[in-house]
């Protein structure tokens, strides 16, 4: 296939630091842009996304194109040492596009077209988007493909899957349908119609409005995500034409954007991704730290590759409610959590504020005050610095000994689900909560798919709330199990198909026999302390633990009990089980517990499993290690998120503090979050 994703990765030696920027919205005013490059150097750029929405200054009118702007860009940033990832523009249509040909914009459920306006909203399957599309890419690649310094194609900007009703998306669909199913009636019976008379007599009754149908909505969900990624896979087969050797990225969000980006990740060379948490906020503001760690592993496990992230605040952004300044020491430590976790580019967006628009008041580099002067801008020649000095990092990855399946079709069926309990299903943060006692003992963990990826090479896959097994996915299970691996697998696991049909003769459905149990039901814990589990660790160390929302009661089979419920009418029952299997394990926890828990379990597995921690035991909390290593030495990377200083033992002396050069002896000190990297030589 030529779209399928080549190995080139990216072309350069050193970490990426650099910026969007947006040189076509200063055209009137040149000595800013000879201000701009003057701060690139001080900055340590190396690198600007270029491009991204100038549709409409390269484009004015249909068939009229103008590339002297860009051109004149692309020789200063040449003259400068700076690297262009150039950008697709299909992020944001020009006006004259969707006046004369109104197809380019969405239609919503009822049939009404979307308004020309804001950006990232146009209709994914209309012929003449991707065929003007098509014509704009073609040409940026004759004109710039051979450019020394284009590094990259930045493909359209944050796809995302707002859905568009229109002639074209709704017969696509159908199609689609006509793939998948074959047969009305296999849809019909993939899709339980006969409940609520719902049974399709023709294709062209089915629209994708009736949430009663779940796995119709379901299935809208995914082919949105295909429809996107055929989008995509338009847009690139031009660029794989022209530049055959220039890499694709496409920037990515957060998961939860309902594109199942596994499926993206094998069309793009690089994997990116922009990242804004929330510093600074709430009583535990160092689980942000551990939500970030969580979602950069997630981008690194896409490809098992290094990747890029595209996109960060220098201080904060302008749509977030409210969004605090980074405080002292927090740029560093937000960027280079990045490098720790896979990332060899730390990149903001933006360079420069823009002067009117809905974005001129997100930080930038450089803001409207407009010197180098500014905390933010020495925040970042700071980073520009440190980056400067960890070029041997290119080339390290990250082995992780521990997966936790964290799997977008799941969260899809799972939110769709109506259970005895909706109210606080919170898929994702579950999938943090056993991340976050791992991240604490300094263990890394790969973030994976349940279909896609394969999990051979780890000791220990944690499945939280796996509510959908989709075909392949248990069988994938047994094996690991039989192979000597350690499953964990949770309350609301194996209770559907890949049609969302509920498994018959007990859940969790084909894992039943791999777990030794079987759930006879559910309860909802409406009040949290409603629960409680005892588990005795060994002879002199039994603990209770709060547990909460839900709580299956088990009938045990093969398994033995590790833990038991101690209240109401569930008191004494099964609450935790762990069953031998072939050469492995696999352990049920049946309900959801308190953190202090997962802190217990994991601590004690991973000594069972031999799986080693990074350099430091007993981490505080709010702190961790991460390493990245090649043949020639590893990198650790300690980080405090709390805003209290910690100090740390070292036991391991072969360390050596790269900022000085020195050995480090017995113990580190690390302010408020304050970021150390040791070096160990192979
Ligand atoms: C997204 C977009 C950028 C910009 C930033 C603001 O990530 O890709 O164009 O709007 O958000 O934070
Ligand atoms: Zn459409």
């Amino acid at each position: 296939m030529t779209n399928i994703s080549k190995p080139i990765g990216l072309k350069t030696s050193v970490l990426l630091h650099g910026a969007d920027y947006n040189y076509e919205q200063w055209l009137d005013y040149p000595e800013i842009l000879d201000t701009d490059f003057k701060y690139m150097k001080e900055a340590r750029c190396n690198v600007m996304s270029i491009g991204i929405f100038s549709w409409a200054e390269i484009e004015p009118q249909e068939g009229v194109f103008n590339f002297d702007w860009l051109d004149d860009l692309f020789d200063r940033l040449e003259a400068n040492n700076i690297y262009a990832i150039l950008g697709t523009p299909s992020g944001s249509k020009p006006a004259w596009l969707s006046k004369k040909y109104p197809e380019v914009c969405r239609v919503d459920e009822k049939g009404k077209r979307e308004p020309h306006g804001q950006r990232h909203n146009h209709c994914r399957t209309s012929p003449i988007y991707r065929e003007k599309v098509a014509i704009i890419n073609r040409k940026l690649a004759q004109r710039y493909g051979k450019r020394k310094n284009l590094l990259l194609w930045h493909v359209s900007n944050e796809y995302n899957a707002g859905a568009c009703y229109c002639d074209y998306c709704i017969d696509d669909f159908r199609k689609w349908l006509r793939v998948r199913y074959k047969t009305l009636d296999n849809l019909n019976k993939a899709w339980w119609t006969s409940f609520w008379s719902h049974r399709f007599t023709d294709w062209n009754q089915i629209f994708p409005s009736d949430n009663s149908i779940s796995g119709l909505m379901l299935d809208w969900k995914r082919f949105i995500s295909d429809q996107t990624l055929d989008f995509f896979k338009s847009e690139i087969s031009v660029l794989r034409e022209e530049t055959p050797n220039i890499p694709i990225t496409t920037n990515f969000m957060l998961p939860n954007v309902d594109l199942n980006y596994w499926n993206f990740a094998k069309y793009v060379d690089v994997i990116s991704w922009d990242s804004y948490p929330r510093w600074h906020i709430g009583d535990r503001e160092w689980m942000e730290g551990v939500k970030t760690a969580f979602f950069h592993d997630m981008h690194r496990s896409y490809k098992k590759a290094p990747f890029m992230m595209m996109e960060s605040t220098p201080s904060a952004t302008n749509w977030q409610g409210i969004s605090i300044p980074k405080k002292p020491n927090m740029h560093l430590l937000s960027s280079l959590q990045a490098i720790a976790h896979g990332s060899n580019t730390v990149q903001y967006f933006q360079w420069r504020q823009s002067r009117g628009g809905e974005e001129k008041f997100h930080s930038a580099v450089v803001n409207h005050l407009g010197d180098d002067k500014t905390p933010v801008f020495k925040d970042v020649v700071e980073v520009g610095k440190k980056l400067e000095n960890l070029s041997q990092i290119v080339n390290c990855r990250t082995n992780s000994q521990v997966a936790i399946i964290y799997d977008l079709e799941n969260e899809w069926a799972l939110s769709l689900a109506q259970l005895p309990r909706s109210q606080k299903k919170c898929y994702q943060d579950r999938c943090i909560a056993h991340y976050r006692a791992l991240w604490n003992l300094g263990i890394s963990c790969d973030i994976i798919d349940s279909l896609d990826s394969p999990f051979d090479n780890y000791k220990l896959v944690v499945a939280p709330m796996l509510y959908m097994l989709r075909d392949g996915v248990a069988e994938k299970f047994i094996k690991f199990v039989e192979n000597g691996g350690t499953l964990i697998l949770t309350y609301l696991t194996g209770l559907v198909n890949d049609s969302d049909l509920c498994f018959l003769g007990g859940f969790p459905g084909k894992l039943k026999e791999l777990a030794g149990i079987v759930v006879e039901d559910t309860d909802v814990i409406s009040n949290p302390l409603k629960q409680k589990i005892k588990v005795k660790w060994n002879a002199d160390d039994e603990r209770e633990y709060d547990v909460f929302h839900y709580a299956d009661r088990l009938r045990v089979k093969t398994a033995e009990i590790k833990g038991k419920y101690t209240l109401s009418n569930m008191a004494n029952t099964a609450a935790i089980t762990e069953n031998k299997f072939k050469n492995g394990v696999t352990w049920y926890l049946a309900t959801r517990m308190e953190d202090s828990f997962y802190d217990d379990f994991y601590k004690k597995l991973i000594v069972d499993l031999n799986i080693k921690q990074n350099i430091i035991s007993n981490l505080p909390q709010g702190v961790t290690c991460q390493k990245r290593s090649d043949e020639e030495g590893e990198f650790y990377f300690i980080m405090n998120f709390n805003k209290e200083s910690v100090s740390l033992n070292i036991e391991d002396k072969e360390l050596i503090d790269i900022d000085t050069d020195s050995k480090v002896i017995n113990s580190i000190q690390l302010p408020s979050y304050g970021i150390k990297i040791l070096k160990k030589a192979m």
